[in-house]
């Protein structure tokens, strides 16, 4: 019996980054970047992830994009291929309702988890790019449905994956009496989702394990957090929260606002402006109108989840502080992009992270003092 990967402690805020699985890198600008989308590259920024703290690695799904990121490699089986690369990380694989059906998405991560030691998970991708649908002749289900859609599917995924002779009779899917085997070696692969409207918070606060937010300031993330906090709770159900931010951590603040500056000033307008467009079809088109995008600036779209917007831009001293502050609204996990991906992992894991586990034991002793 092999033993499954541990995670880091509890108490620990713990650190996610972005697979750059697509051509382009996580900003929508030509300013330099050595960060590459091939799989030798993905192979060792994996590895150095691993050994500089990193849980998690997120893979995203691309059939089809009208805004840069031309090139896309498809995230299941690109997340097999770094799972075998590494020992501990854990690979967060993406995945389309439509596209995908659960039975296939059951067992397709059933074997990855039996084949990786229990270390892969998904992230049910709920959709937001009309475009992409067409092109792949897909359906395209108007916004809330779209999430009664996914929910079906998790709900379905769970119960493939812990019951025998699971049976579902749901709008999209039905199982009758299907027993999975092999079932995952871990009691199920951890079920991540995105998204920031009021259908995408209510169903992760009825059936996810993990709900990932856009970057957002610490009082918007706080916000969020209070609310999902609030309904999952009602629900008797526990959700952890994942934020995105494009980290910028420099020696100096200056250099690090340069960066930032220079990515916004090489912006491709075209391509930031199609994926704008594209973007109304999210949660901007939700009822309540609420939703990712739905109050995003030009300079925000250059980073395609809000990522400047959490402001992890600075001295490693700045960085870790801010990220200390997201932990104390409620953050499990900063879910991080970076402009040229090995390197800054490695500063990360020698600069900032320490830094991180320092102000976390300071913090620890003096609650412990208080009591
Ligand atoms: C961290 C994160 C990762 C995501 N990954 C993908 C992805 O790989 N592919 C994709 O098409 N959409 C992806 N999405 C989009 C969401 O699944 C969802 O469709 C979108 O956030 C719309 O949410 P809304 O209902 O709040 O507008 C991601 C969103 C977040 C926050």
């Amino acid at each position: 019996m092999t033993t499954v990967h541990k995670e880091s402690s509890p108490t620990e805020i713990r650190f996610a980054y972005w697979v750059p699985n697509v051509s382009g890198g996580l900003v929508v600008s030509n300013i330099e970047q050595r960060t590459d989308w091939g799989i030798d590259y993905n192979r060792r920024l994996a590895q150095a992830a691993e050994r500089n703290g990193f849980d998690y690695a997120l893979s995203q799904i691309r059939f089809t994009a009208g805004y840069g990121a031309e090139y896309q490699h498809e995230s299941v089986s690109f997340s097999h291929a770094i799972l075998a690369a590494t020992d501990k990380i854990k690979v967060i694989a993406a995945i389309l309702p439509g596209p995908w059906k659960p039975a296939l998405a059951a067992k397709q991560l059933a074997t990855i988890d039996q084949l990786t030691n229990g270390r892969i998970a998904v992230n049910i991708v709920s959709g937001w790019f009309k475009g992409e649908f067409d092109a792949i002749g897909e359906e395209w289900p108007e916004h809330d449905e779209r999430y009664v859609r996914s929910e079906e599917f998790i709900r379905s995924l769970k119960g493939i994956w812990t019951q025998d002779n699971f049976s579902f009779d749901g709008k999209y899917y039905q199982f009758k009496d299907y027993t999975l085997k092999p079932k995952p070696l871990q009691q199920h692969p951890e079920i991540f989702q995105g998204g920031s409207s009021r259908a995408a918070r209510d169903m992760a606060a009825r059936v996810s394990d993990w709900y990932f937010t856009n970057g957002n300031s610490v009082e918007g993330i706080k916000a969020q957090v209070d609310d999902i906090r609030e309904k999952a709770k009602a629900n008797n159900h526990h959700v952890k929260i994942g934020v995105n931010a494009f980290i910028i951590a420099r020696d100096t603040e200056e250099q690090a606002q340069a960066v930032l500056q220079e990515i916004i000033a090489k912006a491709n307008p075209e391509a930031v402006n199609a994926f704008g467009d594209a973007t109304r079809e999210a949660g901007a088109a939700s009822p309540e109108g609420e939703g990712n995008w739905a109050k995003s600036t030009f300079d925000d779209l250059v980073q395609y989840n809000d990522g400047f917007k959490t402001n992890l831009i600075g001295t490693p001293q700045q960085v870790a502080e801010r990220i200390v502050a997201l932990k104390a609204v409620g953050v499990d996990l900063v879910l991080a992009a970076f402009l040229h991906f090995i390197e800054e992992v490695e500063y990360f894991g020698e600069k900032v992270l320490p830094l991180i586990r320092e102000l976390e034991a300071q913090q620890k002793a003096q609650l412990e003092e208080a009591v």
